[in-house]
């Protein structure tokens, strides 16, 4: 695997390899990521995986700090996957002067679920991203739906900006216990990590409830966080919404998702479930 620190350096050997596939990401990679590098494969001649840990979608309080930071593992494990580049920029390169242009997603999109708890996130990721589109010019890049609602925001501003490239969603990786493999399940302790499958459970449950007919969906998604907050999490949303713009549903609107985000202790972890 090549290993480019520069964009001038990633450039070159883009420009050699055909057609491509992108998978960004923030690093300590685990089986999610690690499936979304082989799920490229099968679209492009090469794939480009990428390492940046994006200051501009961490707030301040956030844990851009305390993010792990794992590179020689990182490494070990994209060479292991066959991928062929690892783009994988300092602070510098990305940003050699404090980002000054921003894609602004739209608030109807942004502004709701994790967007409410995570004023500017997705901001922040709509820039990154959209400079890593520029960057590698890939003709395909994939992105996990364990965050779903990013998956919606860089499918939405590719289309709207008319980018000429083709968005690949990922399906969640769990644990054999049902909790979505995150950089972030590190930080919990021995406990939490036993306690953390619930919110997958509740998800589960609360999906179950709907494909079987229920339409009380407010009860449902009160129930469900109080739940989570009787074993000790503090959740910030647990939502029904609908798959294709996630704002909320009618009773009659099929095609659904589950949503979901909670801190245990000090983590936070976000969840989904298709209908
Ligand atoms: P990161 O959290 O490192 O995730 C990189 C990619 O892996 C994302 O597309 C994410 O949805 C996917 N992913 C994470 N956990 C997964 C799992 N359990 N199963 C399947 N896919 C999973 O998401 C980011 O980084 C950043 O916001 C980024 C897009 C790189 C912009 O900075």
């Amino acid at each position: 695997m090549q290993i480019h620190q520069t964009i001038a350096a990633l450039r070159v050997a883009r420009a050699k390899a055909g057609r491509v596939a992108l998978v960004p990401t923030m690093g300590n990679l685990h089986e999610g990521h690690i499936a979304l590098m082989t799920q490229a494969r099968a679209h492009a001649d090469q794939v480009i995986a990428t390492i940046f840990v994006n200051r501009l979608q961490f707030h301040p309080g956030e844990d851009f700090e305390k993010y792990p930071r794992t590179f020689a593992d990182d490494c070990a494990k994209l060479e292991a996957a066959g991928v062929e580049h690892l783009f994988a920029p300092d602070e510098a390169e990305m940003y050699p002067q404090p980002q000054g242009y921003h894609v602004e997603p739209p608030p109807d999109q942004a502004g709701v679920l994790d967007g409410e708890f995570r004023p500017g996130h997705f901001r922040g990721v709509a820039t990154v991203v959209m400079k890593l589109f520029q960057i590698a010019q890939a003709d395909v890049a994939l992105f996990g739906k364990k965050d779903y609602q990013q998956l919606m925001v860089i499918r939405n501003m590719v289309r709207e900006f008319n980018l000429p490239l083709e968005i690949v969603p990922g399906e969640t990786v769990r644990a054999a216990d049902g909790l979505a493999l995150s950089s972030r399940n590190g930080y919990l302790s021995v406990d939490e990590r036993a306690e953390a499958p619930r919110l997958y459970r509740v998800l589960t449950e609360l999906a179950a409830a709907v494909r079987q007919g229920a339409r009380n969906y407010a009860e449902l998604e009160a129930r469900a966080m109080n739940t989570l907050s009787s074993k000790g999490w503090a959740p910030d949303y647990v939502a029904l919404r609908k798959m294709h713009d996630l704002q909320s549903p009618s009773a009659h609107d099929s095609g659904l998702v589950v949503l979901a985000a909670a801190r245990l202790g000090s983590t936070r972890l976000i969840d989904n479930l298709e209908v």
